[in-house]
């Protein structure tokens, strides 16, 4: 619907009415009505201070308040008129108050501009959505726990280069995840601190010659201070390009995880199996079960990393205070919320219904001489030797063993002897994938009771008990 002359905000000053690809590239209305609740609640602590101030009267507020009452009831039943001609969102729900109440909506803008306005509302949205974000990664550690708390004794491969390393258990392996999602966790939470700080009352970029109290309307929005220049109130958005960054790492771990879930539940793997309900077939080969929301979630990361990039590139350049580059900001950085927490659900969904499959497992794990360090070890206990020569010893008993195509454990004393004289029978005895495995009793290492006590401080710290 178009205007017409006079009739958008700044009718004023012009004679004409925009080109419709004008409407079309200048429009951010289909993006920034996500932001209605958050642009209502500023209009009212800004009325309200308005009207405390004697700025306007306590009548005017009255109807104010009122009027965004409706508002706020129109936007829930879906009855708001939406126009796409008045732009965004906020001109939106001022010209819907002057259609309600008439002359005191006009009020409402003194001492404010959008520029202030708009930032207002979108600090307040991802302070939410910071939030948001944060409570979903704590239900994907909640499934991590659990799964690891089943399996804290099972064995796997622990690998370095994609090569079988030393075996570790998978309880151990899945709670690597859940640290790095704390640490996720921590970077939002901080993120929304630094956020924090109210822009209302910077008006379109030099603040305003009214008598306002930007303190009460960072108090009534929950807001830490108001921040203290109007330039960079208006100006900076490095509040969302942390946000932004807090996300892409975050979603780095996620696709990490995916990864390994798309690993391991190839056939050459056969490590873990999705249900039904987190795979797909193909519609050519009957036997295939694609992991395809943990490849989705792979790509996806990227996108939120292209995100990050495109605003920082958006923002890189640009002389203060206000220009409309910064209008792109939401639909960034909106995107990246919604394909993060929809990755975030998928995993967890995913974590909580994955079929690992502990034989597999553990005889990978027993395969690629995954005891050598322990034999090395046991030379360097054992025998006093240093472990230099300890790793040297080993090496031969491998290559040994590889020219056998047989197991350390299953070379025979003998053999083991004419490598070092001194090896004793008590040899065997570490070289299990379980004796491996528990013994690395350090704290932070792989033995099931070590895991078994992180699994336990992690039910209690994320309230799992
Ligand atoms: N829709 C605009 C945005 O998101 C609101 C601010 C407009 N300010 C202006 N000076 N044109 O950035």
């Amino acid at each position: 619907m178009n205007q017409g002359k006079g009739q958008t905000m700044w009718g004023g000053r012009f004679a004409a009415t925009p080109s419709e690809i004008m409407e079309e590239i200048n429009a951010s209305l289909d993006i920034d009505r996500r932001m209605a609740a958050e642009d209502i609640a500023g209009s009212r602590a800004h009325a309200d201070m308005l009207a405390e101030m004697g700025i306007i009267s306590e009548a005017d507020n009255e109807a104010i308040q009122g009027g965004l009452d409706t508002v706020l009831a129109e936007l829930r039943d879906g009855t708001f008129p939406f126009r796409r001609a008045l732009e965004d969102i906020h001109m939106n729900v001022e010209a819907r108050l002057k259609e309600l109440i008439g002359e005191p909506a006009g009020r409402l803008h003194t001492a404010r501009s959008r520029n202030d306005q708009v930032i207002t509302d979108f600090r307040l949205w991802t302070r939410s959505a910071l939030d948001g974000a944060g409570s979903l990664l704590a239900g994907l550690q909640a499934a991590l726990v659990t799964r690891a708390d089943e399996n804290a004794g099972t064995i796997m491969p622990g690998f370095t280069h994609l090569q079988t390393a030393q075996p570790v258990t998978l309880g151990h392996h899945l709670l690597a995840y859940v640290e790095m999602a704390s640490r996720d966790r921590s970077r939002l939470a901080d993120c929304a601190v630094r956020l924090n700080e109210s822009p209302l009352g910077a008006a379109a970029l030099a603040g305003t010659g009214f008598p306002i109290d930007r303190d009460m309307t960072a108090e009534a929005l929950g807001f830490a201070r108001p921040m203290a220049n109007s330039l960079d109130a208006v100006a900076s958005r490095d509040f969302a390009l942390e946000a932004l960054a807090d996300l892409s790492i975050a979603a780095t771990h996620l696709s990490r995880l995916a990864e390994e879930i798309v690993l391991w539940t190839s056939p050459q793997f056969g490590f873990a199996a999705l249900t039904d309900a987190w795979s797909t077939g193909s519609s050519i080969m009957p036997q295939k079960r694609n992991p395809d929301a943990a490849e989705l979630v792979r790509a996806k990361a990227s996108l939120i990393t292209a995100n990050y990039s495109a605003l920082q590139g958006a923002i890189k350049a640009l002389p203060l205070a206000y220009a409309k580059d910064l209008q792109d900001d939401k639909r960034l950085t909106f995107e990246a919320f919604d394909t993060f927490n929809l990755c975030v659900r998928a995993m967890t969904g995913m974590i909580e219904t994955i079929r690992f499959k502990p034989d597999a497992m553990r005889a990978a794990a027993a395969k690629g001489f995954s005891t050598a360090t322990d034999l090395a070890d046991w030379l360097v206990r054992e025998l006093g030797l240093p472990f230099r020569e300890a790793h040297h010893v080993t090496g031969t008993l491998v290559a040994k063993a590889e020219a056998k195509s047989c197991d350390l454990a299953e070379l025979s004393l003998a053999e083991m002897q004419e490598v070092h004289a001194g090896i004793t029978q008590s040899v065997f005895d570490v070289l299990t994938v379980e004796a491996s495995a528990s013994s690395r009793t350090s704290y932070g290492a792989t033995s099931p009771v070590r895991v078994a006590e992180q699994v336990a401080q992690w039910k209690q710290r994320l309230r799992l008990e």
